[in-house]
C-alpha cells in the first residue's frame, strides 16, 4: 500500500513573477481554490494517509494557511457563519494529514526529496509536483493500481511535441506491459532534440522506492547547481530497479507558467 505522499513546495516560482514575489504560487487560486488543494484532494482520493510538505522559510505562508486557528476561531466566535465553519473544518481535516520539512536553499527536486528521508516509513511513496495538475481522472490512483500489479516504481508519462523535449524529463521506453504501462530503460532530464530518446515526457507524479535516498546522496548537481530527481532515477534504473512509465488518461494542466496558469482556470471552470 502507498500511504505517504510528498510535495516539494520550496520552489521560487520565478515563472509566475511578479505574483510570486510576495505570494506562494501553490496558493494562487485556480477557479476559486488554491492549486495545492486540488493536489491534496487527488492524494486523499487515492488513499494517501499522510502528506509531507517540503517548504522553505520564504514559503511559511503555506504553513500559515493550515495553522491560522486564531483567525477562524475569532470569526466563528463573533458570528456562527456556517460557511466559515465549513472552511475551517476542511482546513483542520487537511492539517491532520500534513507534516512539514524544510529546504531553505533551492537545490532542486532531488534535494527536496532527500529532506523527507527520516519521515518515509514504507518501501514506496508517492511524489506530486504541484505545478502539474491532472484533471478528469485521478492519475495517482491509477498509478497506484499499476504499482500494485507490477510491484515496481511508476512515473506519469505523456506524449509531447518533439520540439519541446528540452523542457521535460524524457523516457526511453522498453517493453510494453499493457495499454498504458511500459518499462523504462532510460530517463534523461531535459535533453536536446538530437539526444532525446523519444517524445514521451515525465509528468509530475512519481511512485518512488526508498532506495532513491541512497542514490540521491551521491547524485551530482547539474550545470545549474540543482540535484535532479531524474538523475537519481536513471542511476537506479542502471542498477536494475524496475521503473514503469504510466500513460495517464486525465487532462494535464501546466500551472507553473503564466499562460498555463490562466488556462488551468478556464479548463477547470468547464468541468
Ligand atoms: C520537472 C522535472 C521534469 C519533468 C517536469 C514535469 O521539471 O524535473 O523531469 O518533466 O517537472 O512538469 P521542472 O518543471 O521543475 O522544470
Amino acid at each position: 500500500m502507498i500511504k505517504q505522499a510528498i510535495i516539494p513546495l520550496a520552489g521560487l516560482g520565478t515563472r509566475l513573477l511578479p505574483l510570486t514575489s510576495v505570494f506562494a504560487k501553490e496558493l494562487l487560486p485556480i477557479n476559486g481554490k488554491p492549486g495545492l488543494e486540488y493536489i491534496i484532494n487527488e492524494c486523499i482520493d487515492a488513499g494517501i494517509k499522510e502528506i509531507i510538505f517540503i517548504i522553505s522559510k520564504r514559503k511559511m505562508m503555506i504553513k500559515k494557511y493550515f495553522y491560522n486557528d486564531k483567525f477562524y476561531k475569532d470569526l466563528i466566535k463573533k458570528k456562527k457563519d456556517p460557511r466559515v465553519i465549513e472552511e475551517y473544518k476542511k482546513i483542520l481535516k487537511f492539517r491532520k494529514m500534513i507534516k512539514f520539512v524544510y529546504q531553505n536553499k533551492p537545490k532542486g527536486t532531488g534535494d527536496a526529496v532527500l529532506k523527507t528521508k527520516k519521515l518515509i516509513k514504507d518501501k514506496y511513496f508517492l511524489m506530486l509536483l504541484p505545478d502539474d495538475l491532472i484533471i478528469k481522472k485521478n492519475c495517482s490512483k491509477s498509478m497506484i493500481s499499476s504499482h500494485k500489479r507490477y510491484k515496481s516504481s511508476v512515473m506519469a508519462s505523456m506524449s509531447v511535441n518533439k520540439k519541446s523535449v528540452s523542457r521535460w524529463g524524457i523516457y526511453k521506453l522498453d517493453k510494453k506491459l499493457n495499454k498504458t504501462d511500459y518499462l523504462i530503460s532510460d530517463v534523461i532530464e531535459k535533453p536536446d532534440l538530437k539526444n532525446a530518446p523519444s517524445n514521451k515526457a515525465v509528468i509530475g507524479r512519481y511512485i518512488l522506492p526508498r532506495s532513491i535516498f541512497t542514490k540521491l546522496k551521491t547524485t551530482k548537481p547539474s550545470k545549474g547547481g540543482e540535484i535532479h530527481i531524474t538523475d537519481a532515477i536513471q542511476a537506479l534504473i542502471k542498477d536494475n530497479e524496475k521503473f514503469i512509465a504510466h500513460h495517464f488518461s486525465g487532462k494535464y494542466l501546466d500551472c507553473g507558467t503564466m499562460n498555463g496558469y490562466i488556462n488551468s482556470t478556464l479548463e477547470i471552470n468547464k468541468l
